[in-house]
């Protein structure tokens, strides 16, 4: 079999942590893997020095992952098609909202027979309320087979080695196993799956959630309050997506992409922290976004804007209680102290 050359699509804080692991396992498996790997950049200036520059010189990221060091054989590339042109399997990972943008640069300009994965948790959303995966809008732009790749994967903690699993969705199984040995390490088992689309939608709706748990930290109420936000969201996470996805499995929650990423994010995640702050401060999203991330991204907010969407046009929002009071929340149209009475009248409850 020929080598595979790997790109990937994004070098931010998750971005990174996943280069730190490509970087190695292509050397570690030069049989099947191509040793350079190159990282497409969005440039920044960083104290007058271009951040590709930074990386290629100290081999650390020192914006997006500081204190980690990155492979020597991982290049950033602040030109798209230079990171992409040489690439089978490309590696998306970068918020959601920039994903069509990117796609319509690379179309008709990558090599015949690549193959692509996403590690992006979120989705995009059609005006007619209909929900797109981002393997599919990846899949769909570019005209290839796109997986995705979704877990309980904090990105600092990944990028320190401490042991985690993740989750491949992918329908093809050659595919999958190809994708799982060029991720997998012995701090990060992967298991692979054949329900993508459910991967995805666990993913993207944990945000969500993620949110409302940081809004009850916030108002000072302890782990059992917090177990029930967990409990309420993942009974809505599940209930989104079969509406989304009637072929959808729901052993498919019980993977690292569905309860366990949840519970991470609900504990540590960067959503966790802007719902934590939303309570704690009068900011707007875009303040706090700017304030506390240096530069990353709530991807929360967003998704939860699009789901109160979709679910406002079905006329569904009183049966999403937690996703709606969360986005009004979010967006200053509920008073939080109203979160825990949302909670207690939840339809679970009756
Ligand atoms: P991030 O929030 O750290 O960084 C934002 C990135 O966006 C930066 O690389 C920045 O350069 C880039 N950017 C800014 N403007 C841009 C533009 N106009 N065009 C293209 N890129 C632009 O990103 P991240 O943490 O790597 O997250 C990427 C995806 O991975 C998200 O969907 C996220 O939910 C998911 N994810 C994150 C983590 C984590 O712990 N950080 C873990 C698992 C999955
Ligand atoms: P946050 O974006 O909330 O930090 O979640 C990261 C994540 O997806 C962990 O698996």
């Amino acid at each position: 079999m020929e080598r595979k050359t790997v790109s990937i699509v994004g070098s931010g804080n998750w971005g990174s942590a996943i280069a730190k692991i490509l970087g190695k396992n292509v050397v570690e498996r030069k049989e099947k893997f191509n040793p350079e790997v190159k990282m497409y950049m969005y440039e920044e200036m960083i104290d007058g020095r271009k951040l590709t520059e930074i990386v290629n010189t100290e081999h650390e990221n020192i914006k997006y992952l500081p204190g980690i060091k990155l492979p020597e054989n991982v290049v950033a590339v602040p030109d798209l098609l230079e990171a992409t042109r040489e690439a089978d399997i490309l590696v998306f990972v970068l918020p959601h909202q920039y994903v069509h943008k990117i796609c319509s640069t690379l179309k008709n300009n990558i090599k015949q027979g690549t193959v692509a994965v996403s590690l992006i948790k979120g989705f995009s959303i059609h005006e007619d309320g209909v929900i797109i995966p981002m393997s599919k809008v990846i899949g769909e732009d570019l005209g290839i087979p796109c997986a995705a790749l979704s877990g309980a994967n904090l990105a600092t903690e990944v990028a320190q080695e401490q042991f985690c699993e993740s989750t491949i969705g992918c329908e093809d199984d050659q595919m999958g196993q190809l994708l799982k040995e060029l991720f997998e390490t012995p701090y990060f088992r992967v298991a692979v799956v054949s329900d993508r689309q459910t991967v995805e939608a666990c993913g993207a709706l944990k945000n969500i959630v993620g949110i409302g748990a940081g809004i009850v930290d916030g108002l000072g109420f302890g782990d059992n309050t917090k177990a029930a936000v967990i409990r309420l969201g993942l009974m809505e996470m599940i209930k989104a997506t079969e509406m989304f996805i009637p072929e959808m499995k729901v052993t498919t929650f019980f993977e690292s992409c569905g309860i366990a990423d949840l519970v991470t994010t609900c504990h540590g995640g960067r959503n966790r922290l802007l719902g934590e702050s939303v309570i704690k401060s009068d900011k707007t999203i875009k303040q706090l976004e700017k304030e506390l991330m240096k530069g990353q991204s709530f991807q929360g907010p967003l998704i939860a804007r699009e789901i109160y969407t979709m679910l406002e046009k079905k006329n569904m929002t009183d049966k999403f209680p937690l996703f709606t009071a969360i986005h009004k929340i979010c967006i200053r149209e509920m008073d939080p102290k109203e979160f825990i009475s949302c909670l207690r009248n939840h339809p679970e409850h009756l």
